[in-house]
């Protein structure tokens, strides 16, 4: 079969590729802790559902809805962006889209033409490269020289041309559990506006932050910066509703309008019954996220500290937000004798029955990423089958 040159230059989804090894060997019997994908473990609130199941009930999911989602949906949006951040959106500019992946997707649809360039900062989402390829666009990724891991204004100004046109700064950062602090979200917001450069603000864990870390979303900044940026969000983490693919888009109304005359063809409406649980995500009572933040903060808290004591792996800093650990396991790799992190995380897989995610999916080789979003139970037994394993 000959595929398109399009197809062929997009690679599989490496985090869905180590999941469906690790289901694989689990279906055969194989006892495999899957620290791999990028969810919550708890089932999605109870308020939720029940609010999904009564638009089911009484028909309301039956049909389609309007193509950028239930008016009453964008408005929650809008509505709950004035609460977090101050900021007055509207809701002609809120696009829901069948999660924040199919708005970052259509984002570059709409924005990209052949040869323009997106810069990304290492380590990135795996899916971001590739999208950008798919709407023509070539990737510029920035590997931060800091010892804190975090771009800065200039070295973005070393890496920018005349064809940059997008920057994505996604904090908290997966894979790495990284946030930009106020100031350095500012900075970097700034350096967009006044290079003429859009920014793709991706805060899908802007929730999930830990120890007194404080989060500052880009639509706190001011009109300059907001009227720059496009957000992306959505209540897939959060909310622990990530099989509902459920995601939005913030930004001016003309990119709006240009999103949903794409989505129209492509998707039409996110499915009305996920919509339906959404609304009732945004709108309905906040505890269940702080519950699960703060089981989140408990795992993070006490499988950083077992890690620490892991032969050949290091960390540089201490994550403060999403649900990721991403150790730098260079020194493993040498003890093991393994050339590269995509080895030794197979062979973590293929041994001790553990799956992560190594660094080359994120553009970062040398590490691994390993996801706090299981019971602690399931973590210890990792750490411990990762000990045996070094030792
Ligand atoms: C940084 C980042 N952005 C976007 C997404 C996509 O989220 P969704 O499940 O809403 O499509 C993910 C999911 O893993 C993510 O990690």
């Amino acid at each position: 079969m000959e595929f398109s040159k399009r197809a062929n230059q997009v690679s599989p989804s490496a985090t869905l590729a180590v999941s469906t090894e690790a289901k694989k060997m689990q279906a055969a019997g194989i006892d495999v802790v899957n620290l791999s994908t990028g969810e919550p473990d708890f089932a999605t609130p109870k308020a939720i559902i029940k609010a999904a199941m009564e638009s089911m009930e009484s028909g309301k999911a039956s049909y389609y809805t309007p193509v950028g989602g239930l008016p009453e949906l964008r408005q929650a949006v809008a509505t709950h962006i004035k609460t977090d951040t101050g900021y007055d959106a509207k809701m002609e500019q809120v696009a829901v889209t069948v999660g924040a992946k199919m708005g970052l997707f259509e984002t570059f649809q709409a924005l990209l033409n052949e040869g323009d360039e997106v810069m990304i900062v290492a380590p990135f989402w795996v899916s971001y490269e590739e999208q950008v390829k798919l709407a023509g666009g070539s990737v510029i990724a920035i590997h931060p020289q800091a010892s804190d891991l975090k771009t800065t204004p200039s070295e973005l100004s070393r890496f920018k041309t005349a064809s940059t046109k997008l920057l994505i700064l996604n904090t908290p950062q997966n894979p790495s559990g990284l946030v930009y602090s106020e100031e350095e979200t500012r900075a970097i917001a700034q350096w967009a506006v006044d290079n003429n450069v859009i920014l793709v603000a991706d805060e899908i864990y802007g929730k999930l932050v830990y120890n007194g870390a404080k989060f500052s979303s880009v639509m706190s900044m001011g009109n300059e910066i907001v009227n720059n940026t496009i957000l992306i969000d959505g209540v897939s983490k959060a909310y622990a509703m990530t099989g509902w693919r459920i995601g939005y888009v913030v930004a001016a109304p003309q990119i709006i309008r240009k999103i949903l005359a794409l989505q129209g063809h492509m998707t039409s409406n996110p499915t009305a019954v996920a919509q339906y649980a959404a609304l009732e995500a945004l709108r309905g009572d906040q505890y269940p996220v702080e519950e699960m933040r703060l089981a989140f903060e408990k795992r993070l808290n006490q499988t950083f500290d077992l890690m620490q004591v892991i032969p050949g792996f290091s960390f540089d800093y201490k994550p403060e937000g999403a649900f990721y650990l991403f150790p730098d396991v260079t020194e493993a790799m040498k003890i093991k004798g393994y050339a590269t992190s995509t080895d030794l995380a197979m062979a973590l897989l293929k041994e001790a029955h553990v799956a992560v995610v190594a660094g080359e999916a994120f553009g970062m080789p040398g590490h691994i990423r390993l996801s706090y979003a299981t019971s602690q139970t399931l973590l210890s037994e990792a750490v411990r089958r990762i000990q045996n394993f070094m030792n």
